[in-house]
């Protein structure tokens, strides 16, 4: 990936080092530390799981005000299924940390810019040599202005290689509803020829590698589709590939050659009969597995918990393990020796992530589990896929000498058949018709796939509907019922009733507590009366800000995923409720009007699950 002037083969800069330098330079320029947040989104329904630093700071970007104050940074734990497909080259990851720094409610540009420039070319941070640097700026278009602002910024730092766009530099969440505006990325050349006369960051070709990018979130879309309107409050979000950079500081020739992936390369070098320079096809399938397994470690472990099943997060996760098993298989490596990998990854990241160490084991049960469910599966799962595809040799050899032309196409009903009868994930079908040049049906896999699985897969595709932005208030009244409903379970059930999981979409909200027993009838209509009672009470609800201590002291009911120290919101309906929470929330329990339970049932063992709407 990189020619580099650095000496090769020498680690410079560790993970841990490059972490520090950014807390270093942020506090040093009056920026507090946050903790990073889970992997899986809580109260959001807009995405499977958390894509970058900001994502989790949506209603303070939003306005909300963030207790640590307006100037903020962290390391965000992060999955993007969005590269799925890229990962197997030298720069793409699933799984990746993300360094970001956040201002809230004031967009210095110049300022920021300069920041930026001084962290990567200052040498008691980064170093690194302004003329490798590359950066794009926006160009404007019909909903946005030209970003002059930030070009001039960039020529005052002496940047020479500075490239314009508008598609690429103009940063919107999922499904471009929300916060959203200009943005300013900042590349390293990492040497190799230009690709053509029109080679730029834009290309894809290599030669330009995005190590950070600097948004100016100055717009909010309300409603898809709709043209971008100003901020109140504009933010500036940052966030910077942690792997990326470390592999360029490094001289490495990829991400996975250095660090705690280049140690999983190893070992998977070490026991495996085909060898990670043995050709493009082995590298690829050495780094899917590299990834993968780093990406299942963090979802099985997240506090979140979640197991593969086939929906959501679930059918996510068990799609990375299968795939990283049909890897193994490609290179002869023994998929029992996932658990091994897990220990490399717990080894490196329990002291950030607590989750992952405290669940090393259930990690790995969990994983070797559903390696064994798929590998019972995959043999008799590869000998039906050949036999299709034989059944479509015969028939295109027949059809030839009636001129009738048939397409190397899988159906969508062999595809399901493969996916229902031998657990292969369409993706993995895909792949597998990609190796020996045929298509899927995917339209007919679908179709197929709607007809017998209806509800859970609508579940899913339900994740994606919507937004945070256009929805807020439902998401709010539907937020502070939830708050209400966990009172009234504890009223009933005791105190040592908990949240295990929380998800709000427009429509519905979603409960995991744990509890031993199905509700019955009469218990559902007592928990609904009392959530009713409180919202026929009328209510305010309101927030105070108090470090963690105090919160405990009060009383207040919390996942206590934060530090000891940390400044926290509690949010109080009353006599009712007391919950450390981001917000947002309704301003009074009226707004919700009427509180009814659609469904209870299991969701794990020991947990139940509620479902419910507000009419
Ligand atoms: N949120 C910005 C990104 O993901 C920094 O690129």
């Amino acid at each position: 990936m990189i020619k580099s002037s650095l000496k090769k083969g020498k680690i410079m800069i560790t993970d841990r080092q490059l972490k520090e330098k950014w807390f270093k330079f942020f506090e040093k320029h009056g920026f507090k530390k946050i903790e990073g947040f889970s992997i899986i989104p809580e109260n959001d329904p807009t995405v499977l799981f958390t894509t970058a630093g900001m994502h989790p700071l949506v209603p303070y970007l939003l306005g909300e005000k963030h207790p640590a104050g307006d100037k903020i940074y962290d390391v965000q734990r992060c999955i993007r299924t969005s590269d799925i497909d890229s990962v197997g080259d030298g720069s793409h990851l699933t799984f990746f940390e993300m360094l970001g720094n956040w201002t809230l409610g004031k967009c210095d540009k110049k300022e920021m810019i300069k920041l930026s420039f001084e962290f990567l070319t200052s040498p008691e941070y980064l170093g690194l040599d302004k003329n490798r640097l590359a950066v794009t700026v926006f160009a404007g278009n019909d909903v946005a202005p030209k970003d002059e602002e930030a070009f001039q910024a960039w020529k005052e730092c002496g940047i020479k290689e500075i490239f314009f766009t508008s598609q690429d530099n103009w940063w919107a969440l999922g499904g471009g509803v929300g916060p959203c505006g200009p943005d300013s990325e900042m590349f390293y050349d990492t040497g190799k020829e230009k690709c053509g006369k029109d080679c730029s960051p834009s290309c894809d070709c290599g030669k330009y590698l995005e190590i950070w990018n600097d948004v100016f979130m100055q717009y909010v879309v309300k409603k898809a589709g709709e043209r971008a309107q100003k901020l109140e409050r504009p933010n500036i979000d940052t966030g910077m590939g942690l792997e990326r950079t470390v592999a360029i500081l490094n001289g490495a020739k990829s991400v996975y050659d250095s660090g705690c992936l280049k140690r999983v390369i190893d070992f998977i070098n070490q026991n495996a009969t085909v060898k990670y320079d043995d050709g493009e096809a082995a590298t690829r399938s050495y780094r899917i597995i590299t990834d993968h397994l780093r990406s299942s470690t963090f979802i099985l472990g997240d506090a979140r918990g979640v197991v593969p099943s086939n929906v959501g997060q679930g059918y996510i996760l068990r799609r990375f393990i299968r795939r990283a098993v049909n890897c193994s298989r490609n290179i002869g490596f023994n998929s029992d020796l996932f658990a091994d990998i897990v220990d490399i990854y717990v080894d490196e990241y329990g002291q950030d992530y607590q989750d992952i160490k405290q669940n090393r084991q259930f990690i790995k049960d969990e994983l070797l589990k559903e390696v064994a469910k798929f590998s019972k599966a995959i043999e008799e799962g590869h000998k039906e896929f050949n036999k299709v595809i034989s059944g479509i040799e015969r028939h295109k050899e027949f059809a030839s000498k009636t001129g009738e032309k048939v397409e190397n196409v899988i159906s969508g009903k062999s595809a399901f058949r493969l996916y229902d009868t031998f657990g292969f994930p369409l993706e993995l079908t895909e792949e597998l018709a990609k190796e020996r040049g045929y298509q899927v049906d995917r339209e007919g896999f679908e179709n197929m796939f709607k007809e017998h699985q209806e509800k859970s897969r609508q579940a899913t595709a339900g994740m994606f509907k919507g937004g945070l932005a256009d929805t807020s208030k439902q998401s709010a009244h539907l937020h502070t019922a939830t708050h209400l409903l966990l009172a009234a379970l504890q009223h009933f059930y005791g105190k040592n009733v908990v949240q295990k999981g929380s998800n709000i979409t427009p429509e519905r909200l979603r409960f995991d507590f744990n509890l031993d027993h199905k509700m019955t009838a009469e218990e559902i209509k007592a928990v609904e009366n009392f959530v009713n009672d409180a919202i026929k009470k009328e209510i305010p609800v309101t927030c105070q800000v108090m470090s963690l201590e105090q919160a405990k002291e009060s009383g207040a009911h919390g996942t206590f995923t934060n530090k000891y120290g940390e400044e926290v919101k509690v949010y109080s309906i009353g006599e009712v409720s007391k919950e450390i929470c981001g917000g947002p929330h309704a301003e009074n329990t009226k707004e919700l009007h009427h509180f009814k339970i659609i469904k209870e049932e299991s969701s794990s063992s020991g947990i139940r699950r509620i479902k419910a709407v507000l009419d």
